[in-house]
């Protein structure tokens, strides 16, 4: 059993850029933790590979983070919190955080009644999010639509191109004849996409959950007495297993990067 110590580093992953959007909330609650970053890219887009496939890269991912005596690791990919998360969860010495789980227990617990629900193919076919928020809240209605196109967009970084604002303004629509009350972005990548969501609806309409899954790791770790009380050495690493250069591009508009990107390969 390893030894977990305040001044570790707490591990984030996520098949590309989206998981900044986690990271961004989480550094924002907790700026005196070391971060390290994770993205896939080699394997991006994860919403389309089978359970066994996101089993084995999450395998290597994980062992880095052993290696590199992590305290915590954060799921941040509903694909892998929906998908992969119960048969992983208590192999490790550190705690995994999964996003899907925190941030349904949350909203089950608010007054809506219909809740639309934007995720990856993997993650509506698992019914993940409703089956959670049923555990809490019987009573509210959840509309899950997958959004094919969308994970393309922000890692090539062409949500301002008109073929991109049409695909996703029609998958918006179809969403909106359901009439819901709010819109959880259950993708990472999806909050990348608010300002073009936010030419065609109003911005409140739309849930980034990184908020409240910041909120819930911040309060763990806290109560786990495993906060970095050590403002003096701060420290953030990005790691990804193709293309460093086409990810900072990419992670520009939403999450500022100085440091080098270290390209991974397991
Ligand atoms: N951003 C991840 C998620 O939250 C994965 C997206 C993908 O690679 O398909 O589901």
């Amino acid at each position: 059993m390893a030894i977990l110590r305040n001044n570790d580093p707490i591990g984030f992953f996520d098949s590309g850029v989206g998981g900044l959007t986690v990271l961004k909330e989480v550094k924002n609650l907790m700026p005196n933790e070391n971060f390290i970053y994770f993205g896939d890219t080699l394997h991006v887009p994860y919403g389309d590979k089978t359970k066994e496939q996101l089993l084995e890269y999450s395998k290597d991912i994980l062992k880095f983070f052993e290696e590199k005596k992590c305290k915590a690791v954060v799921m941040a990919c509903n694909t892998t919190s929906s998908t992969i998360y119960e048969d992983i969860k208590d192999k490790y010495d550190f705690k995994i955080y999964p996003i899907v789980q925190t941030v349904a227990k949350v909203l089950a617990n608010t007054s809506l009644d219909r809740l639309g629900i934007f995720a990856t193919k993997a993650t509506i076919s698992s019914n993940a999010y409703q089956n959670e928020i049923a555990k809490y809240n019987s009573n509210m209605k959840v509309f899950g639509q997958h959004c094919p196109e969308w994970v393309k967009i922000v890692e090539n970084n062409t949500s301002q191109s008109a073929e991109s604002i049409e695909i996703i303004k029609n998958d918006l629509n179809i969403m909106l004849k359901n009439n819901p009350q709010k819109i959880v972005l259950g993708c990472t990548h999806y909050p990348f996409l608010l300002p073009v969501l936010t030419k065609f609806a109003p911005k409140e309409l739309f849930i980034d959950p990184a908020k409240y899954f910041a909120q819930a790791i911040n309060t763990d770790l806290t109560l786990a007495g495993l906060t970095n009380d050590n403002s003096s050495e701060h420290t953030e690493e990005f790691y990804v297993s193709s293309e460093p250069d086409k990810f900072k591009n990419s992670a520009k508009m939403f999450y500022e990067i100085n440091q080098t990107i270290n390209l991974l390969k397991f």
